[in-house]
Order: C-alpha cells, then sequence, then structure tokens
C-alpha cells in the first residue's frame, strides 16, 4: 500500500506582486520519486521550499507524517531536519565559511556525539562519493558552479537522509558527473528513500520518476503517475512550452 509521506493542502504563497503558489494541494508518496516540472519562474522550487519547510505558507497547511510542520516541537523539527535533506538550484554554500566547515556544521548539530576524526571520514566518504577530489580548505567562490552542486549534493548526503529534495540538481554538471549523481539517486531509491525533484531533462523524469507534478504560473495542473501523465500527447505539449528538453 501507499502512503502520502508529505502533504501540501490548500497552500497559497505570496509575494507583493501577487500569489506565487495559488492553492496547490498535493500528497506525496513514501519511498518513491516525483518529479516537480513546469515552466520557468512557474513555482517548482517555491512548491519544494514549502514542501520541506524551508517557506510558510501564507494560507493551507504543510503536513509530514501527518504532522502540521508548523506545529511541530523542537526534536520532531531536529528529526524532520535530520530525515530530510536539501539541494538547492543555487547550491546555496556559505560564502565565508571553507567547504569543510560547511560539511561539518551539519554533523556537528545532528551527530554531536561525532569525533573529529569521525566527522573527517564522514566527509571525505561523501565528497569522494560525488566525484569531488579537490582541496576541501577553500571556500565556495573558488569552485565552478558545477562543482559548488557537486558539494551541495554531498552536503545532502552527510546525514544518511531518508527523504531528498533535489532543485535542478544536475544543472551546470557535465555528463559523466551527473550520471555519478544519478547513481546515487537510483541507490537511494532501493533504500525507499522519498525524493522529490524539480527539472526539466525528459531523460531523468523517464529514468527516475514513479510521479510527476505539473506546477504553471503557481498552479497544479496535473499530479498523477509518470506513465498517465507522460503520454505522446501530453510529451509534445510539454516540449512545445518547454517544460522538458
Ligand atoms: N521570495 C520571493 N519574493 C518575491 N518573488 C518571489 C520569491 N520567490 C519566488 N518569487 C517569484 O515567484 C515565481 C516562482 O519562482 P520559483 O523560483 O518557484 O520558480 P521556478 O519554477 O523554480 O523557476 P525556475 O525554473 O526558473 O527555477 C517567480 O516569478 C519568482 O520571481
Ligand atoms: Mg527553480
Amino acid at each position: 500500500m501507499m502512503n502520502e509521506i508529505i502533504e501540501l493542502k490548500n497552500v497559497f504563497f505570496s509575494a507583493q506582486e501577487g500569489n506565487i503558489i495559488d492553492d496547490v494541494s498535493i500528497e506525496f508518496m513514501a519511498s518513491k520519486t516525483t518529479a516537480i516540472v513546469g515552466p520557468s519562474g512557474g513555482g517548482k522550487s517555491t512548491v519544494l521550499k514549502l514542501a520541506a519547510g524551508l517557506l510558510v505558507p501564507d494560507q493551507g497547511e504543510v503536513f509530514y507524517k501527518d504532522r502540521n510542520i508548523a506545529y511541530m516541537n523542537r526534536s520532531e523539527n531536529m528529526e524532520f531536519r535530520r530525515e530530510g535533506a536539501f539541494v538547492f538550484q543555487d547550491s546555496a554554500l556559505w560564502a565565508n565559511q571553507t567547504l569543510f566547515q560547511i560539511l561539518e556544521l551539519p554533523l556537528k548539530i545532528h551527530y554531536p556525539e561525532m569525533s573529529n576524526k569521525q566527522r573527517g571520514e564522514r566527509i571525505k566518504s561523501v565528497t569522494e562519493l560525488v566525484g569531488y577530489r579537490k582541496n576541501l580548505n577553500i571556500r565556495p567562490a573558488g569552485l565552478s558552479m558545477g562543482e559548488q552542486k557537486l558539494i551541495a549534493f554531498a552536503r545532502a548526503m552527510l546525514c544518511s537522509p531518508s527523504l531528498l529534495f533535489l532543485d535542478e540538481w544536475t544543472e551546470s554538471l557535465d555528463e559523466t558527473a551527473a550520471d555519478r549523481l544519478v547513481d546515487i539517486v537510483r541507490r537511494k531509491q532501493r533504500e525507499q528513500t522519498t525524493i522529490l525533484f524539480v527539472s526539466h531533462d525528459l531523460r531523468l523524469i523517464m529514468d527516475l520518476a514513479d510521479f510527476v507534478v505539473v506546477i504553471i504560473d503557481g498552479k497544479l495542473q496535473a499530479s498523477a503517475p509518470k506513465d498517465q501523465i507522460i503520454t505522446d500527447l501530453l510529451l509534445k505539449d510539454f516540449l512545445k512550452i518547454g517544460i522538458v528538453s
């Protein structure tokens, strides 16, 4: 049986210009992979951040395992933060910290009992996993956009998440680096990880998604199993309006 793990219920999110997210209700299934697709500026990143509890809706509710995330107590919130990991579209690495410091922080927060040596080993293993082999004592400004993505992905792997939020996570990566991350995602899928990802890449969507959610102009246009949505007819429409390429 399939259970929803994250649920958005009549969610609105607005800025001065008006509604960015307009009455969106979605259920994300546990241990499944959902691709969020749609045109640029349509609200995909905002939906992903609302689902991860990083943005708070102006109206409506977001539930994680049937708990309203707005009312989680501190320990529930910490558990949610440890279980879930986010790769931001712009990587969101701290400009004034070294890569090592950036990677050290989640471990210090979630595993305070870890020794320096254990932290160093964990950091080494996640950076090797994503294929980053250069210096960890430099700051993000010294990295290419693709390398920043790798570090952002490595950071997301640090605490062995059971819930992954990935925003345009292969953008600016060459094919070899992107394939490496795809392999990691496949392994996470075999481990029953719940994955929500945003992408324009049809190949990724076809290869990885169980479900597809379409967001256009801040509204939910469709939400269904991939095979129902990626029909020949709809695919033509998607390609025409540039949702995928
Ligand atoms: N904090 C904010 N304040 C004002 N406007 C915002 C804010 N966050 C997002 N927006 C606007 O909301 C709209 C949706 O943004 P969002 O980043 O969610 O789109 P997206 O679908 O992820 O686009 P892209 O494919 O380009 O990444 C955009 O028009 C954006 O400018
Ligand atoms: Mg975006």
